[in-house]
């Protein structure tokens, strides 16, 4: 223990949202440049409101955590709102992550962006916070 403060423990003991919606609006899969690990998060869109969402991963605790409280942060949230989510505000939800873990918050960050522009490339919308990205 130390390591890792109770919040990130309850979120990589009881993960949130793990698994995969019956039919998805967008799906984002993002890998590691840092450790080749591979995170997939799924999103149910409607007006303009993520309703729900499901993560995947092979990744560590870490990026486990981060996933789940990721997942949590975007339901309800508009996609616009859920667009100005960082890795760094995951990892401040989440109380702080150890310094060599912070790269696999980054998955979450980066495969809940890519689950949003699949959904807006089908639906031929534009949102603030998507531009730039691939
Ligand atoms: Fe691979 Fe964290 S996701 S070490
Ligand atoms: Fe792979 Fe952390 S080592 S994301």
């Amino acid at each position: 223990m130390g390591l890792y403060n109770d919040t990130v423990m309850d979120h990589f003991m009881n993960p949130r949202n793990v698994g995969e919606l019956e039919n998805p609006d967008g799906t984002g899969v993002y890998g590691s440049p840092v450790c080749g690990d591979m995170m997939q998060v799924q999103v149910k869109i409607e007006d303009d409101i993520i309703k729900d969402a499901k993560f995947k991963t092979f990744g560590c605790g870490s990026a486990i955590a981060s996933s789940s409280m990721a997942t949590e942060m975007i339901i309800g949230k508009p996609v616009e709102e859920a667009l100005e989510i960082t890795n760094k505000t995951i990892i401040d939800e989440l109380g702080g992550l150890p310094p060599v873990k912070v790269h696999c918050s980054v998955l979450a960050d980066h495969a809940i962006k890519s689950a949003i522009y699949d959904y807006a490339q089908k639906n031929g919308k534009h949102y603030k916070g998507l531009e730039g990205f691939d």
